[in-house]
């Protein structure tokens, strides 16, 4: 049956752009070609192989800088296997996750219901006991990943483990040495697009998105812009789309202005996905405004705010190390300039930018009216 709707909706005399499929757009949206990835699903579908036999997965380490695509790599390959081997695809987001957190996840998705307070020992104990096919677990977002629970999950027989993350070298040299052995030689690089590669990335996208037609230069275009990366680009693209004048042709829009829209909603993303802590010393740089803190009056405020915004919660505040941590995380994201020395200051990239979880103005009258 055709889909006349789209026609009553926009008229045909109408030469310009209409988002007609909001989802191709989506941030998880798994599409039915990853383009340009073939060795790199290669190289992943043969650490799999082992599965196919009844033998544990192998262990693999994927990295590369953001919006690479390897998220949606581990994503797309696991559906085409599933659908052909007895195989278990565990996937666990496991930023700010303890050991015990990462195992709980797992053993959630194996339909167990662990209560919190579950010691270490006994988790590890029931997940031996529950693995019995082989079992890809997909660590996400692991850039901080305690080595302890890449330890337990390596003890465990039949699970092969995936971390991903974004720097290959620093997060090696940063766990234990049993842990480097494991890797060190069992890692998959993504590495950035080319605006080519980026335009046929954003290509199908366009065509199943968008109704009316978008240039390929204007694509290549967007494609120089997001400097190698997919999610950079298809945003840029779906912003374009938004911007334009219905009645005018897509590349009307300026792509700097479309980028810089879909860079804010990027970091808006970013700043939603990140744990509590991280919007707590967030949005105590962007109190400060566009003069930034500098590192002393920035740990005052913290510990100044921490009570309240802390209180009765199972997080407790962080040490001064951590807060760096958290800070140099916030940098990475893009979400903040930290300052390098004692004498700089932290400053938020984009102070329109806030929190929806923590609002600090709250927290701080609190101890005020008490
Ligand atoms: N080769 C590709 N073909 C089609 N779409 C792609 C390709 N590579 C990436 N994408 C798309 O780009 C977006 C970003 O990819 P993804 O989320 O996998 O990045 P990432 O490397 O996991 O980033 P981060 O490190 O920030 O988590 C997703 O919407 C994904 O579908
Ligand atoms: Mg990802």
């Amino acid at each position: 049956v055709p889909d006349i709707t789209h026609h009553f909706i926009y008229p045909l005399h109408l030469t310009g752009i209409v988002i007609v499929d909001h989802q191709v757009f989506a941030d998880d949206h798994v599409p039915d070609r990853l383009v340009h990835r073939e060795r790199a699903v290669g190289t992943l579908s043969r650490a799999l192989e082992p599965a196919l036999h009844d033998q544990p997965p192998e262990d693999l380490l994927i990295h590369g800088p953001h919006g690479v695509g390897k998220t949606v790599l581990v994503r797309h390959t696991f559906e085409r296997l599933e659908a052909k081997a007895d195989v278990d695809y565990v996937y666990v987001r496991s930023m700010g996750r303890s050991a015990a957190g990462i195992i709980r996840a797992v053993l959630r998705h194996m339909g167990a219901n662990p209560a919190t307070n579950t010691p270490l020992e006994d988790l590890c104990l029931r997940l031996r006991e529950r693995m019995t096919r082989p079992t890809v677990v997909v660590l996400d977002e692991g850039d901080d990943l305690p080595a302890t629970a890449l330890r337990r999950l390596g003890d465990v027989d039949l699970v092969g483990v995936i971390p991903i993350v974004h720097d290959a070298d620093a997060w090696l040299s940063a766990t234990e040495p049993a842990v480097r052995r494991r890797f060190r030689s069992a890692q998959l690089g993504l590495d950035p697009y080319d605006a080519e590669e980026l335009a046929d990335i954003l290509d199908p996208r366009a065509e199943q998105g968008l109704r009316g037609s978008v240039d390929r230069s204007y694509l290549e275009y967007i494609g120089q812009r997001a400097e190698g990366a997919a999610r950079t680009a298809i945003q840029t693209l779906r912003a374009a789309a938004h911007l334009a004048d219905p009645e005018l042709p897509i590349e009307r829009v300026n792509v700097d202005a479309a980028y810089h829209q879909a860079l804010s909603r990027i970091r808006r993303a970013n700043l939603r996905s990140l744990p509590l802590h991280h919007h707590v010393v967030y949005e105590i740089v962007r109190a400060a405004g566009d003069d930034g803190v500098g590192p002393g009056t920035f740990h005052d405020a913290y510990d100044r705010v921490s009570d309240v915004v802390y209180q009765g919660r199972e997080a407790t505040p962080l040490s001064k190390r951590d807060r760096r941590r958290k800070l140099a995380k916030l940098d990475e994201y893009e979400l903040i300039d930290q300052a390098e020395n004692r004498h700089d200051t932290h400053k938020a990239c984009d102070t329109s930018i806030t929190s929806e979880f923590v609002d600090l103005a709250a927290a701080v009258d609190v101890p005020d009216e008490r």
